[in-house]
């Protein structure tokens, strides 16, 4: 029942709900990851169940994947599809310019390739992810296993001489373990409570050897759609400068809150 989300949960269902509403028939979709991504992925399974929509879905990640498949998505690799029509996919931050930090799921690298071969990229969020300047949220830092502390030590090194507030950088943990990415990488997430020029960040760091992306997303997404607790939406356009808003309802959807409890 939509009545047992927690405010949160009910402002990622309808920014999703929205976002999918961007999808037509014959599209090719790149699936995001992350709690917000697995609502649009149970809004466009509904979709595809109950109005017929054919589309292909291009997962980020495994988790994507196998929710895909169980939700009746027609799920194809990245090089079955090619190209992209549309991405959806959630955040970390989002700045005025449709900036983001990404890879808080650890899926990174792979929605980078992704929302990078689309047409578009719609960011689906709930309000607490927009900031004025992105970097209070760890800044994720996909890295080969090989050398990381030493490849650790060169991004450190290097952060002296930007444009940031925090310059330490740590191992993400999956229990007592690093962190593995689908990639059988790792990751470092860099806490720079301040990023004073992303677009410079990211080049910096993707020419370091040892790190293979960065979770900083410049100039890829097109739209973001905000949710809010009480089931209104509003989609920024950053291309056309529009700003809309609109009321997403709960009802029509409550047999996808009752599949949560099966
Ligand atoms: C995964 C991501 C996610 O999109 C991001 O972490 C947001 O996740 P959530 O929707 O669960 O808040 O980048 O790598």
């Amino acid at each position: 029942m939509s009545s047992e989300l927690s405010p949160i949960d009910k402002a990622k269902f309808v920014a999703a709900k929205k976002a999918v509403e961007f999808i037509e028939d014959g599209m090719r979709v790149g699936l995001g990851t992350g709690s917000t991504a697995a609502w649009m992925v149970r809004c466009l399974g509904e979709r595809v169940r109950e109005e017929g929509l054919r589309i292909r879905g291009v997962p980020t990640s495994t988790r994507t994947a196998e929710l895909a498949k169980q939700v009746g998505i027609d799920v194809v690799s990245l090089d079955a599809a090619k190209w992209l029509d549309l991405t959806i996919d959630g955040a970390d931050e989002f700045d005025a310019d449709l900036n983001l930090i990404k890879g808080g799921g650890g899926a990174l690298l792979q929605e980078k390739i992704v929302a990078t071969a689309s047409d578009q990229m719609i960011v689906i969020s709930d309000v607490s992810k927009e900031v004025e300047k992105l970097g209070a949220f760890p800044l994720p830092v996909e890295v080969i296993p090989f050398g990381w502390q030493t490849t650790q030590a060169l991004i450190e090194e290097t952060l002296v001489s930007l444009d940031v507030l925090g310059r330490s950088a740590s191992l993400r943990m999956n229990g007592d373990s690093p962190y593995v990415t689908d990639e059988g990488n790792h990751i470092l997430d860099l806490h720079l409570k301040r990023i004073g020029d992303a677009r410079q960040m990211a080049m910096v760091l993707n020419q370091m050897p040892g790190v293979v992306e960065n979770g900083l997303f410049i100039d890829i997404c097109d739209r973001v759609v905000i949710g809010y607790g009480d089931g209104r939406v509003e989609v920024r356009d950053i291309n056309a400068g529009t700003i809309e808003e609109n009321m997403v309802d709960f009802v029509e959807s409550e047999n996808l809150f009752s599949d949560l409890n099966d």
